[in-house]
């Protein structure tokens, strides 16, 4: 179990960006961000104290590149571990569902021998911008009711149970946990490349494989955006 340190700020540029100055088990949150970040250049947009939005850092001194490269899904599984009152999915690579709409959205960047963990849940957000509103829910939509910092603590006691399990014997033991989390597996999508071959590949997806990358019709996707018919 890891002993968090969390740092608050009413308002700040970014989380992502205040966790560069920490260290191992800092958290940084704050109750407004001017520069919200997301995942490919997206920008990560939230009203005043409404939402949880939390960058933990983690240390990954002296693990190998290919468990490292693991650590996001694990994030996933914590924090849908953290929010299984609505019975979250996770959709490779870093987003969490709910009746197909977005609920949590994870950034990882690499920081020296660290990973901060950027996370933004929707907690008390009951109505969202027009181009996202189809795609968007949060828990007070789901449940009626919700808890900042309530969401913040169960996630982080599953983070920290399972970067303790991940750190120590690698992502093995969290295969067939995240099997069942797995939104894309069976699905029909096209997946955008962001790394090297940048093609687009279209295909039913046989869902993540041990080593955290996506299966598409056979071929292995290690970075991109997957996109499902008719859900986006
Ligand atoms: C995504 O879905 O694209 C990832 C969104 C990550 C958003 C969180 S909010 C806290 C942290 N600070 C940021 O600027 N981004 C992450």
């Amino acid at each position: 179990m890891e002993i968090w340190r969390i740092h608050h700020k009413p308002e700040t540029i970014s989380t992502n960006l205040d966790a560069r100055q920490g260290k191992h088990g800092d958290v940084y949150t704050a109750g407004f961000q001017i520069s919200g970040r997301g995942r490919l250049d997206h920008k990560w947009q939230s009203p005043p104290d409404t939402n949880l939005m939390m960058s933990v850092v983690l240390s990954v001194d002296g693990l190998p590149a290919e468990q490292v490269v693991t650590l996001p899904l694990v994030v996933g599984i914590s924090v849908c571990e953290g929010l299984s009152k609505v019975s979250p999915m996770l959709k490779w690579p870093n987003d969490v569902l709910v009746e197909g709409k977005k609920l949590a959205g994870i950034l990882c960047e690499r920081h020296g021998d660290d990973v901060i963990v950027g996370i933004g849940i929707n907690v008390l957000q009951d109505s969202f911008p027009i181009d996202i509103a189809a795609r968007a829910t949060s828990l007070k939509l789901l449940t009626g009711a919700g808890e900042i910092v309530d969401v913040r603590d169960a996630v982080l006691r599953h983070l920290g149970e399972n970067y303790r399990e991940w750190h120590d014997n690698g992502f093995g033991g969290f295969y067939e946990r995240i099997q069942a989390l797995d939104w894309l597996r069976g699905r029909m999508l096209s997946v955008r490349q962001t790394d090297g071959d940048v093609s687009p590949i279209c295909g039913v997806s046989s869902g993540i494989m041990p080593d955290g990358t996506l299966d598409v019709g056979g071929v292995k996707v290690y970075a991109g955006e997957a996109h499902v018919e008719g859900i986006g």
